[in-house]
């Protein structure tokens, strides 16, 4: 077992008196390329990250306890604005769905930040989907799973996310990135050998954290319908850059970036089948300019990041996950992974920004069922 999925185990063992039936986990991910593209039907390219949520649970009862936060809550029949709305949303979720699901506890441990744009709210559904799949033998395939907790966030939290995150956490494998159709939501493994070739991703936290509900990301959803309401089409994605002028305004620069990232997501697996990393990392950097400019979703820590990655040479570099605040990504030489992350800081402290957390990755595996 990992160390986090211990934690839960002991936690849940000291919370009530007995052994977990069942410990499971789940990765948070960063997003390589293809950001806001999910809900417009388009093609994204995540990987998971070596920092999880683990549950262990047995049956009865209704508690949910939380080593983190060293709190006991009951399961909750609605939104109550706390960490247990995610896995109580999962057992609305599963009985929506026609299940009758016996009682449940279970105890959870995570070091996934919250607010980071490394998806913790994906990471503790997809673990409580997991673990309780296999605690009552549901034998629910992981995308359905995923796709339940898509429904988690979209009608029990109340932010209208698509399938991306859910789907990285669920289905990623150690190694690889995920390429995902977010139409036909076909999924495959993309490999992503940054060790060969001497790369790492390089996180950095900028520590504006934010709940989506509370950003502007439900008004991008929006203005996108908006947008591929007046081009006739039923997606974003099927929408051609020579359609957009069509549109004006928000909707256009919005539609801008979601045609021409999906072309860009293409290509970015095009390189990467190619070990082509050059192009990889360009890619990267144009899809940021467009997120700022056209999708307006970074910030000036994100830019000061990118702007710094760009400088020192990285390969690549772009805000990951809805912006807003958040993490940003860049690809980076081992070796230069450190200097990179000191100028980052001393260039935030001058600014007078909040210290960012930084995290090194290799693409990580997916959730598992550990007992
Ligand atoms: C959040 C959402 C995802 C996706 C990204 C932006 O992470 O949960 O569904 O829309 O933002 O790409």
């Amino acid at each position: 077992m990992r160390q986090i999925e211990q934690r839960a185990f002991q936690a849940y063992r000291n919370q009530f008196q007995e052994e977990p039936v069942v410990v499971a986990s789940a990765p948070g991910r960063i997003n390589l390329i293809g950001e806001h593209t999910d809900y417009n039907g388009g093609f994204v390219l995540p990987c998971a990250i070596d920092l999880r949520v683990a549950v262990a649970m047995g049956q009865d009862g209704a508690q949910l306890y939380s080593a983190d936060f060293d709190e006991l809550r009951p399961l909750a029949a609605k939104r109550e604005g706390s960490w247990a709305d995610y896995p109580s949303g999962v057992a609305w979720a599963l009985r929506e769905r026609g299940i009758a699901l016996a009682a449940f506890h279970g105890a959870f441990a995570g070091d996934v930040p919250r607010g980071s744009g490394l998806s913790s709210s994906a990471a503790i559904e997809a673990a409580t989907a997991l673990a309780l799949d296999q605690l009552f033998h549901l034998d629910i395939p992981r995308k359905d799973l995923a796709i339940l907790c898509q429904q988690v966030e979209n009608k029990f939290i109340g932010v209208n996310s698509g399938i991306m995150d859910q789907y990285a956490s669920l289905l990623c494998r150690q190694g690889t990135a995920l390429l995902i159709d977010c139409r036909s939501l076909d999924a495959e493994p993309v490999p992503l050998d940054l060790v060969t070739a001497r790369l790492t991703l390089l996180v950095c936290n900028t520590q504006v954290s934010r709940e989506l509900g509370e950003t502007g990301y439900n008004a991008r959803r929006s203005a996108c319908e908006r947008a591929s309401h007046t081009l006739g089409v039923k997606y974003l994605r099927d929408a051609r850059l020579q359609d957009l002028d069509k549109l004006s305004g928000e909707e256009l620069k919005r539609a801008r970036h979601v045609v021409t990232e999906n072309a860009r997501v293409l290509r970015a697996v095009e390189a990467l089948r190619l070990h082509d990393f050059v192009e990889f990392g360009a890619l990267m950097y144009v899809s940021h300019e467009s997120l700022r400019d056209d999708y307006e979703v970074s910030t000036p820590e994100l830019d000061a990041f990118v702007e710094l990655a760009r400088q020192s040479g990285a390969p690549g570099a772009r805000l990951t996950g809805a912006g807003f605040g958040g993490s940003a990504i860049a690809l980076v030489q081992v070796e230069e992974a450190a200097a990179l992350a000191q100028g980052v800081q001393q260039h935030f402290q001058a600014q007078g920004f909040k210290q960012p957390v930084f995290y090194s990755f290799q693409p990580a595996a997916g959730a598992e069922v550990v007992k």
